[in-house]
């Protein structure tokens, strides 16, 4: 359902319309009628007072007016770039995806970004970055809606409302504007424990990266692959920078937040135009698809989990390139739509609960933030491959639509009359997963209950630095608290994940060190998990 871009009378409407905007010798008003005066309004005189009848002076106020959209509600900050992924075909036994097969090459569109801070905040907070990335493939759009952090706050998608409330500013004080030092935050993770390992992540270096160019991108959830035969296989998604992974120094960042809060955008926009492209190669750990979804004692379908490269190695299966900066912040950046549901044939989901509630969740809030159900019409959000859906009308339709019969079969426009199942190899087609049988229940299953054993393989495998920067971090973070009673719950915490930690940061805010509560678990370092040597 593309716009058409040649109105009745041949002349360019929609796109080319609007590509045509600054470029004319003339000015004219929304309708193309020629304009002779921009700057003064249709006045009784030059003194007298302004006329209501003056059509351009409403037009002009009434647009600017109506400039601003909604921010994302969350993710709101961030920066995109044009590029092109090329598959190497290594992925091709365990997907059938078509750009995944050798050698294709699929143009992407990517957008990184802070979680918490709104659309004017600074770049170099301690927080989580998405990395969110459209391919725009012959098969239609797939999109892979990651972070640079492989787990996530919370294990079900119910909870979301609850940790973005507790993570964004105080709701009397509207502070801290992109920082998660403060009460709310660190009640919310000290009482849902869950959240030990992503927060663990956030006070590593991994929380304020030097740069998006030297940032992993995780798909967090595990995926669900499937090849020509018909055979599953799961799977989670990495992005390994070409030029490793970096981050800032707390004091580096510190003095760029005041000096350059652009610091990352900057950085991303100056790469590309100096030719200096940004490259991640994409990467596959793939699983057995067993009934229980678990590897190695691992259940994959908890995403505060991750599975240890030690365990599963990364498999490349392509590269990434950047080499475009967007010409229209607002046109690109900001209008473009990810969703975790715009799968392609050969990539499929789990049930991981968290997942789940994301598939409900973007479509909703992009009817909001864009303005109603056509925003896929959008140049950044329209498919590369050819559109024939049934999908008609609508607050900002710009397509005209050809026939009369948007139903199928029909015996009106002479389609082809579609018959389920006959021939059928698209996205959303069930794969063969067994469901087993069950009752209706609110709990979460009991392998969701080790929320400690994973944060202190992350602790354990820092090198010295490393540690030293967590536990400035947290010490610093915990500062921020104003109530005692929460620093004090935090150190209880950090006593479960390793005592060097938790002494380290009861130290640092003058409060003695408990003792665990739990029996500290008994795991192996990952070293890959360390920036040092990366
Ligand atoms: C936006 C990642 C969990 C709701 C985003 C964006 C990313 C992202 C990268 C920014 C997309 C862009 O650049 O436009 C993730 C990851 C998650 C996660 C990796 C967990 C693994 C959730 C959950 C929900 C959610 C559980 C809700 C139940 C949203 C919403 C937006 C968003 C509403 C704004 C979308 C928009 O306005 O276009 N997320 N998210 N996210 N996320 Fe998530």
């Amino acid at each position: 359902s593309g716009p058409d871009t040649v109105s009745p009378t041949g002349q360019p409407t929609g796109a080319d319309q609007a590509r045509m905007a600054q470029s004319g010798s003339y000015l004219t008003n929304a309708q193309g009628t020629r304009l002779h005066d921009t700057d003064h309004s249709l006045k009784a005189g030059p003194r007298g007072p302004v006329l209501l009848q003056d059509h351009h002076l409403r037009e002009k106020v009434m647009h600017f007016d109506h400039e601003r959209i909604p921010e994302r509600v969350v993710h709101a900050r961030g920066a995109g770039a044009h590029g092109v992924f090329r598959s190497y075909g290594t992925a091709a036994n365990v997907t059938k995806a078509a750009f995944l097969a050798e050698d294709v090459e699929t143009p992407v569109f990517v957008r990184f970004s802070t979680v918490l801070g709104s659309r004017g905040s600074s770049d170099t907070v301690r927080d989580t970055r998405g990395f969110a990335t459209k391919f725009y493939t012959s098969e239609g759009v797939f999109d892979l809606v990651g972070n640079n952090i492989p787990v996530f706050f919370i294990q079900d998608a119910i909870k979301f409302p609850d940790v973005i409330h507790a993570g964004k500013p105080h709701p009397d004080r509207e502070i801290p504007q992109a920082q998660s030092a403060h009460d709310t935050f660190w009640d919310f993770v000290t009482l849902h424990t869950e959240a030990t390992h992503h927060t663990l992540w956030n006070m590593s270096d991994r929380g304020i990266p030097r740069s998006f160019r030297t940032m992993e991108g995780f798909g967090v959830h595990t995926f669900r692959l499937v090849n020509a035969e018909g055979g599953t296989t799961l799977v989670k998604f990495h992005w390994k920078p070409k030029l490793g992974v970096h981050s800032l120094v707390w004091e580096e960042a510190q003095i760029i937040n005041g000096v350059d809060p652009d610091f990352h955008r900057r950085d991303l926009a100056d790469a590309i135009e100096a030719g200096a492209y940004p490259q991640w190669e994409f990467g596959i750990q793939t699983f057995p698809d067993t009934p229980d979804q678990t590897f190695e004692g691992i259940d994959l379908l908890d995403p505060t989990n991750i599975v240890p490269e030690e365990l599963a190695p990364v498999r490349p299966i392509g590269l990434l390139t950047l080499d475009r900066n967007p010409s229209n912040f607002f046109a690109e950046t900001e209008q473009v739509a990810f969703h975790v549901g715009h799968l392609v044939p050969g990539i499929d989901i789990t049930d991981d609960p968290l997942l789940a509630g994301r598939l409900f969740s973007y479509l909703d809030t992009q009817i909001t933030r864009l303005g109603g159900p056509n925003f896929p019409q959008l140049p950044i959000n329209r498919p590369h491959a050819p559109v024939n859906d049934m999908l008609r009308d609508g607050m900002h339709q710009t397509a005209v639509h050809r026939g009369v019969a948007p139903y199928r079969p029909n015996s009106l426009d002479g389609g082809c009359p579609f018959t389920p199942g006959a021939g059928l190899d698209g996205a959303y087609v069930e794969t063969p997963v067994r469901i087993p049988e069950a009752t209706k229940v609110r709990e979460a299953p009991e392998s969701f209950d080790d929320h400690f054993s994973q944060p202190r393989r992350f602790w354990l495998s820092m090198s010295p630095p490393e540690r030293e920067h967590i536990i400035g971090a947290y010490t610093f973070e915990l500062g921020k608290c104003y109530e005692q009673a929460i620093r004090e719950r935090a150190l209880h915490v950090l006593a479960n994940i390793d005592p060097e930690l938790c002494e380290g940061v009861a130290a640092g805010l003058g409060l003695p060190a408990p003792a665990p509560t739990v029996p500290l678990a008994d795991v192996e370092p990952s070293p890959a998990l360390s920036q040092i040597g990366h």
